[in-house]
Formats: C-alpha cells, structure tokens, sequence
C-alpha cells in the first residue's frame, strides 16, 4: 500500500496525520492497546495487510484474505473526557456507511449495532474499544471491510461478502480508505461538538431490520421481538410480547421469515 497516496488524498484535521503501515501484526487493535500514548498520537492509523490474531466482537476471529481487503484501526485519544462513547458503534457504522458509498457509488445497509451489510451478507465490522485511567483515554476503533476479496472460505462463504463480489470490480484500496479516514475525521469532529444527530438518522435510514422480528438475548436470556426504533443514544427499541425492551448492548439475529 502507497501510504503517501493515502495522505495526499486526506482533507482531515485529527485522523491520519500519523499513518502506519504493517506487513504483518497479530491484530491493530492489540498494536494500539499496548501502545504508550504520546503528544501526537490522536488519529494515529495504523493498517495491517495481514492480521495473524485479526478479533471481531465476542472473541470471535476476523478472517480477511492478506493484500485483498482494508484492515486498521484508528486512535483517538480525545482531550475532551465526557465525550457520548455509546453512541459511537452507530455513528462509526454510518461514516464508514457514506464514505463507501460516496466512492463506489453503492448502497450498504447497517444492522445493529455496527455491522456493514450489502445483499444480506456482512460487508465489514467494527472493533470499538475504550480504554480508562481515571478518565477516557484511548477510544480504539478497529474496522475490516471486504473490499476485493472474491472467495471466502466454507466457514463464513454463506454470511460474509464483499464489494468484489457485488460487482466483479476491484476498487483501490488507498482512495477507499482515504474517503473512510476524511469520513471518521468528520464524524470524530462532530461528536466532540455533541453534534452527531444526523449520523443517527442516516443510520436509521439504512437499516433494514426495522419492522422485523429478530432474536436477541436480554439479561442472559434469548428473546423474539419486532425491532422498532433506535434512541438518540445508540439503543435498539424491540417489542417483545407487546413491551418495548431497550437494549444497550449485544448481537441481534434476523429472522429470515419475520
Ligand atoms: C466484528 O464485526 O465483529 C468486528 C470486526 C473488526 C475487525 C477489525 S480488522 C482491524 C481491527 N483489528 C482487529 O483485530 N479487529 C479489527
């Protein structure tokens, strides 16, 4: 990857001055997590080619073909401590959402909380973890996307997709991750001002499990419910026999025939 070709194509005030780009690493989240932070390390990126230890949500492994795909992850270590970090998987998952988008000129769904979905399959996701030493420290937000990967093994063949497989066309992987880098950059300005509202609504308008019924778990236990609506705070509403449930946090399964 051409990191100057990254750079000159970044209109951005926090995100990418520093760009690091590694062959090989167990996972960039790991590499930022034991990363000593320093003066300049807000909007360090750092982008892997081939992740050994690649983690998704729950422990679970990230699989993404070396050389195919985008593989980084963003720090941000904000001087404002009070910032909404619950909301972030929502307003990350819509930036990513347009700047794709707005390069390749398709249209990706989200499902909730932050997972990227084109044709019913899993795009891309997002890894976001805080770190805390009296106050916020370290926001690490950790994304894989699909880009030009044409197979995916048996494991995940049936679940996983990628703009490659949308279209048969390969996409430059530097000007992609540029429009991603510039769309962070606004949304991360945006939330330092508490001014992310519109992420919201544009999260909204790209789901399309609302009106569903989904499986969720709740309190240790598995429920069915009619996905509603999303608070300002990031929370999905589920009706679930006749009562709306809030849920924070967790994984939410479509049901195919609902
Ligand atoms: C998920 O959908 O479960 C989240 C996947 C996040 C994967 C990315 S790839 C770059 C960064 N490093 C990791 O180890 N994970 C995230």
């Amino acid at each position: 990857m051409n990191i100057d070709k990254i750079k000159n194509l970044l209109k951005t005030k926090y995100i990418g001055k520093a760009i690091l780009f590694l062959e090989q690493i167990d996972s960039t989240n790991n590499y930022l997590k034991n990363l000593e932070v320093a003066e300049n390390s807000d909007g360090l990126v750092v982008i892997a080619e081939n992740q050994t230890k690649g983690r998704g949500r729950y422990d679970r492994k990230w699989y993404s073909q070396p050389g195919k795909n985008l593989t980084f992850s963003v720090l941000m270590t904000p001087t404002k401590t009070n910032l909404e970090t619950k909301i972030l998987p929502i307003i990350t998952a819509s930036a990513i959402c347009k700047a794709v988008e707005n390069y390749t000129g398709i249209h990706i769904h989200t499902k909730w909380p932050n997972d990227l979905i084109l044709n019913g399959k899993k795009l891309g996701g997002i890894l976001i973890e805080t770190t805390f030493e009296t106050h916020l420290k370290k926001i690490i937000i950790g994304i894989g996307l699909n880009v030009n990967q044409s197979s995916f093994d048996n494991e995940v063949k049936l679940i996983a997709t990628s703009l490659y497989l949308n279209n048969g066309r390969e996409y430059d992987r530097e000007v992609l991750l540029s429009h991603i880098l510039n769309s962070l950059d606004e949304m991360y300005h945006k939330l330092i001002l508490n001014d992310y509202l519109d992420y919201i609504e544009d999260w909204k308008m790209r789901c399309n499990h609302f009106k569903k019924t989904i499986i969720f778990e709740y309190n240790g236990e598995s429920y069915k419910g009619i996905a509603r609506e999303l608070t300002k705070d990031g929370c999905l509403i589920v009706n679930s026999d006749g009562k709306d449930i809030k849920i924070f946090s967790g994984e939410i399964f479509i049901n195919k025939e609902g």
